[in-house]
């Protein structure tokens, strides 16, 4: 991490913020963030930098990840500000939860624009110039729920699965380029946007998530930044999590047993 330059998308807020003070703390040349609300965001870079040492670049950047034009934009001012980028970290990210029948077709739309589009835009906008530098890492924050489906996610779940696929892509397209890709995949943290998912959670959804535990956004930071610099590629923060989601890909058979026999005595008690 020391010297590299460090560009976080949604890093007003949650675990973005918890990444942008940790790649200062281990000696980030400079670290950018981004999210669309310019208040929190001035908010976080102060904080960021009065924590950074004086030589260390600490910028924001306004901007809407599902904009394509607007991330090409911020892209370029970036770029100049940091003289040039070594990590791209794609973490800006929203949740809705809700019964099947009560999400609406503009949550599918907006889940699938910022989660899935506006890692994919933010991707592209920089691309060019990782290939042309042959190094550096790009990461995407997906989450558990990229992995496997759980009551009340449906349109959450399908984005950062979308995010899984894509990468997957990238991964293989970077190859030549030296490249890494790193793709994480937190359970739940202790943010702004869990607190916001627990205010519609249906009771089903809240049994379920009730039985794991909530990690801290700095010890998912700190997981995540040692990720992606030794570039391994998927990444599941959290011992628990790491142990739900290797026995979902080996034995998927027994995840769903586990899941649908909580939701059947969840359904019993409650019939
Ligand atoms: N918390 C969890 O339990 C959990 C678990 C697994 C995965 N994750 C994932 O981790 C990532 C970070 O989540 P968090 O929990 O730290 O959430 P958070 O505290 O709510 O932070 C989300 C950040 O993303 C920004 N953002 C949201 N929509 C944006 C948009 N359209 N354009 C640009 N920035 C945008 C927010 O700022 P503005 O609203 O001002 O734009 C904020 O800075 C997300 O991708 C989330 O899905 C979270």
């Amino acid at each position: 991490m020391r010297g590299k330059r460090v560009y976080i998308t949604g890093g007003s807020s949650g675990i973005g913020r918890a990444m942008a003070a940790e790649a200062l703390r281990r000696g980030a040349a400079g670290v950018w963030i981004s999210a669309r609300g310019a208040e929190r965001l001035e908010v976080a870079r102060a904080e960021l930098k009065a924590l950074a040492q004086p030589d260390q670049i600490v910028g924001a950047t306004a901007v809407d990840v599902s904009d394509q034009a607007a991330v090409n934009a911020a892209a370029t001012e970036i770029l100049a500000g940091l003289g040039g980028l070594d990590m791209l970290i794609n973490n800006a990210g929203v949740a809705h939860v809700c019964k099947l029948e009560d999400a609406t077709p503009d949550e599918y739309r907006r889940m699938m624009d910022i989660n899935y589009f506006g890692t994919v835009w933010t991707t592209l906008a920089f691309l060019p110039h990782f290939r042309q530098q042959r190094a550096g890492a790009i990461a995407a924050v997906s989450s558990t729920l990229g992995q496997m489906g759980l009551y009340g996610y449906s349109a959450y779940c399908a984005s950062k699965f979308a995010v899984s696929g894509f990468f997957d892509c990238v991964r293989q397209d970077l190859l030549p380029y030296g490249v890494s890709v790193t793709v994480l995949y937190p359970a739940d943290v202790d943010t702004p946007q869990l607190a916001e998912e627990n205010r519609t959670k249906p009771a089903e959804t809240k049994a379920l998530a009730g039985t794991a535990s909530l990690a801290r956004p700095e010890d998912v930071a700190a997981v995540s930044l040692t990720a992606i610099e030794s570039g391994s590629y998927r990444v599941a923060p959290g011992a628990a999590n790491a142990a739900i989601l290797l026995a979902n890909r080996l034995l998927p058979g027994v995840t769903r047993w586990w899941i649908d026999g909580e939701l059947r005595r969840f359904w019993k008690r409650n019939a």
